[in-house]
C-alpha cells in the first residue's frame, strides 16, 4: 500500500494546521476521507429532501440510502440490504436493540457480557437487567493472556443464556477476541449473540456469515467516515422483533428500526467510506473493476491488515525497548494476527495523563485513560482514573508518525525520573 496515495485521500494532511502533527488516536475516532466528505456533502447540497417523495431530490436521497444499505452490507457480508439499520452510533443502536430483545425476556432470564468490554456493550444491557429483573453473569478477562478462556465460557454460558454480549476487538489491549468460537458456543445452547465489531471494523474483515454471531454493531466514524453508525442483523430476527416506533413508521425492517428523520449526510457519508474501502483494494489488493464490491472490500481491508501488522510491530518494538515502559497487550510478531494496532501502554512514576499532554506539546495526538473500559483497565491493575496512555494507529499512520511518537518517548522517558 502507497502510503502518500492513501494520506492523498484524506483532506486533513493537506491543511496547514495538522502539518506537524501525528494523529495516534484513531480508535477514538478517525480522520474523514475525501469519499465520505464529498458524498456527504453532496447530500447536503443537492439531494437535501425528505423521503418518499415524487420530486427529483426525494427520489435521488432514497436511492443513495438504498446505495449506502447495499454497501454496508458488502462491508459486513450481510444476506440482505434489508439486514443493515443505520443509527446515529454504536451506543445509542445498542441502546435501542437491547430495548426490543428486552420485549421477549423476563426475570431470571440471563444475559453475559465480557469484562474486557466498552461500556457501550454493558451499560445497555444493565439498565435493561435492573427494569426486567434479568441476571448478568460475567465472562472474566484474564490479564495474562488478554482474552477469556474457553472453560469460562463453557460453565458460564447456560441454557437460561438468552443473550451473549461480547466485543471483536479490545479498544484498550487491541486483543481480537474469538467471536466464531463464543457464538458456536452460544447457539448450543440457544442464545443469541451481539457483537460489537467498533475496533474491529477499521482493521479487518468483517463476515457475519462465518462468524455465526445475530447482530454487529459498528461505527463509521472510526471507519473514516461521518459520526453515524451500522447495525447488522438476522433478517429473521429483524423480523421478529418489535421495536419501540411512532405507529405510522413501517412495520419492515429495517425501517421499522430506524425511527425520526434519517441522517441523510451521514449515510451518503457511510458509502463514500465503503467506496474508499473498495478503492483501496482496486488500487492496491489484488482485484480489478470487475470483481464485486465484496472482493474490492476484502482486498483493501487485506493491504491495510498487512501495512498496519508491520507498523504496529515497529511500534512496538521500540515501545518495548523503553525502560519502564508497559505494553498491556500482545507485543510479538508472532502474536500480530491476534491484535488489532491499538496499544496501550504506562510508564514507570509517570501518570499517563502526563504522557498525553507531553505528547500533545509536541503535536502528538493519543489518548489516556480508561477509554469507556474501566473494567478492563482495573482487570490490568491499574488505577482506571488515570488509566493507560494509547496509540492507535490507522490506515493513514506513516512510519514517520511511528517514529516521531517513539522519538518523543524516548525524550519522556529520559526526563522521568
Ligand atoms: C469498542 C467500542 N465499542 C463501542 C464504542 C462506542 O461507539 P460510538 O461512539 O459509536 O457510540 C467505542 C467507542 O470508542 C468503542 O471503542
Amino acid at each position: 500500500m502507497n502510503i502518500e496515495r492513501i494520506r492523498q485521500q484524506f483532506p486533513i494532511f493537506s491543511l496547514a494546521s495538522a502539518s506537524n502533527s501525528v494523529f495516534l488516536d484513531s480508535a477514538a475516532g478517525t480522520q474523514m476521507c475525501k469519499r465520505a466528505l464529498e458524498a456527504s456533502v453532496e447530500a447536503a447540497i443537492e439531494n437535501n429532501a425528505n423521503l418518499g417523495g415524487h420530486f427529483s431530490t426525494s427520489v435521488i436521497a432514497e436511492k443513495a440510502i438504498g446505495q449506502a444499505r447495499c454497501a454496508a452490507a458488502a462491508l459486513v457480508n450481510a444476506h440482505c440490504a434489508e439486514e443493515i439499520v443505520f443509527g446515529q452510533n454504536m451506543t445509542t443502536l445498542t441502546f435501542h436493540l437491547s430495548r426490543c430483545l428486552g420485549r421477549s425476556l423476563g426475570k431470571g432470564d440471563e444475559i453475559v457480557l465480557t469484562q474486557s468490554d466498552h461500556e457501550a456493550n454493558i451499560s445497555p444491557w444493565l439498565e435493561l437487567a435492573k427494569d426486567l429483573e434479568l441476571k448478568i453473569r460475567w465472562l472474566p478477562f484474564d490479564p495474562l493472556t488478554y482474552g477469556f478462556s474457553t472453560a469460562d465460557m463453557e460453565s458460564i454460558i447456560t441454557e437460561r443464556t438468552k443473550v451473549v454480549a461480547l466485543s471483536y476487538a479490545n479498544n484498550v489491549t487491541g486483543t481480537i477476541n474469538d467471536v466464531a468460537a463464543v457464538a458456536a458456543l452460544a447457539k448450543r445452547k440457544g442464545a443469541m449473540v451481539y457483537v460489537d465489531a467498533v475496533q474491529f471494523a477499521p482493521h479487518g474483515v468483517i463476515d457475519v456469515q462465518t462468524l455465526g454471531c445475530d447482530f454487529l454493531v459498528c461505527s463509521s466514524h472510526k471507519l473514516h467516515g461521518p459520526h453515524h453508525a451500522i447495525l447488522w442483523g438476522r433478517l429473521a430476527l429483524l423480523e421478529r422483533l418489535m421495536p419501540y416506533k411512532p405507529r405510522p413508521t413501517a412495520d419492515k425492517p429495517p425501517y421499522k428500526f430506524e425511527t425520526g428523520s434519517k441522517s441523510r449526510e451521514a449515510i451518503a457519508g457511510i458509502l463514500g467510506t465503503i467506496d474508499h474501502l473498495a478503492w483501496i483494494g482496486r488500487e492496491f489488493g489484488a482485484c480489478g473493476e470487475q470483481t464485486g464490491k465484496r472482493q474490492q472490500i476484502v482486498a483493501g481491508m487485506h493491504a491495510i491488515v498487512e501495512y498496519e501488522q508491520r507498523l504496529v510491530q515497529s511500534a512496538l518494538e521500540g515501545l518495548s525497548s523503553f525502560k519502564g515502559v508497559h505494553i498491556h497487550g500482545y507485543r510479538t510478531s508472532h502474536e500480530r494476527e491476534r491484535r488489532v494496532p491499538t496499544v496501550s501502554f504506562t510508564l514507570e512514576s509517570t501518570p499517563s495523563e502526563m504522557i498525553s499532554r507531553h505528547m500533545a506539546e509536541q503535536g502528538i495526538r493519543l489518548w489516556h485513560g480508561h477509554h469507556f473500559s474501566p473494567q478492563t483497565v482495573r482487570a490490568l491493575g491499574i488505577d482506571e482514573h488515570d488509566g493507560v496512555a494509547r496509540i492507535s494507529l490507522a490506515q493513514y499512520t506513516s512510519e514517520d508518525d511511528v517514529h516521531r511518537f517513539l522519538s518523543v518517548m524516548d525524550d519522556l522517558v529520559r526526563i522521568m525520573p
